[in-house]
């Protein structure tokens, strides 16, 4: 596992956008595992740039999405397919019929099989991860055990409790979600977390022991051959990672 360990937000982000803009620049019609929350925001900002400013090519490039809300439609504001044009597909040349998020809406069991579908025909490339303050990647919450591939996931209330600061109470953040599994996430050739926010307990059993637990999901990256996780040093210090 490589860990880059950071000053900032902003040097995370500049560092996980360079290890993106190197893939696409060596592989243009790679597939890049994408995600949601906070912690990419700052990368997909400065992917935008590096589109705008020095030229970054996206037209080849397929994406696909770690998880949707259920029961947000994909015009809806805060589902995940609106969410991830808001933030760069608008913003960049990708086609947007080479994007995949999965459905939140209609027919699940229908939903469910395409997205494994796509997840099996795809070979990502890179996946990027942020971690939830639980442990959980994509929607893989704690559980005694974790599922491999893609299913609906019942959210843990600490993360509906996480999650409401994108929506306007706490009632309307969805109960559920669909989610790529651990074993579809295990399958890239590579992982990239970023490590951002109040992520202590997260980060402390993902990088100070060498335990695999199910009931903290991101300590299966341990499994994987080809890690980079990007740590801030503040972090790093509170849970006394050495570097
Ligand atoms: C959500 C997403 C996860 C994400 C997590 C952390 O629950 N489904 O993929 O990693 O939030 O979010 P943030 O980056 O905002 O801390």
């Amino acid at each position: 596992m490589e860990v880059i360990v950071v000053g900032s937000y902003e040097e995370a982000s500049e560092k996980a956008a360079e290890i993106i803009e190197k893939i696409v620049k060596e592989k243009p019609d790679c597939t890049l595992g994408l995600a949601t929350g906070s912690s990419p925001v700052g990368m997909y900002n400065e992917l935008i740039r590096k589109h705008k400013e020095e030229g970054l090519d996206f037209s080849g490039v397929h994406t696909v999405n770690l998880d949707e809300y259920v029961g947000l439609a994909p015009d809806h504001s805060r589902s995940y397919r609106y969410f991830m044009d808001d933030v760069l597909f608008n913003h960049i040349n990708i086609d947007k019929d080479n994007t995949y998020v999965a459905k939140g809406i209609g027919d699940m069991d229908e939903n469910l099989k395409e997205f494994n579908d796509v997840l099996e025909k795809a070979q990502v490339d890179i996946q990027v991860l942020g971690v939830g303050a639980d442990g959980h990647i994509g929607f893989n919450e704690p559980s005694k055990c974790l599922v491999a591939g893609a299913h609906k996931e019942k959210l843990d209330e600490s993360t509906i409790d996480a999650n409401q600061r994108f929506f306007n109470s706490r009632d309307e953040v969805p109960r559920s979600a669909i989610t790529m599994g651990i074993g579809n996430i295990m399958k890239a050739k590579r992982l990239l977390l970023i490590v951002n926010g109040n992520k202590k307990e997260a980060a402390k059993r993902l990088l100070t022991d060498d335990l695999v637990d199910t009931m903290c999901p991101v300590t299966f990256l341990k499994m994987h051959r080809d890690v980079t996780v990007i740590l801030e040093e503040a972090l790093a210090a509170e849970i006394g990672y050495k570097y």
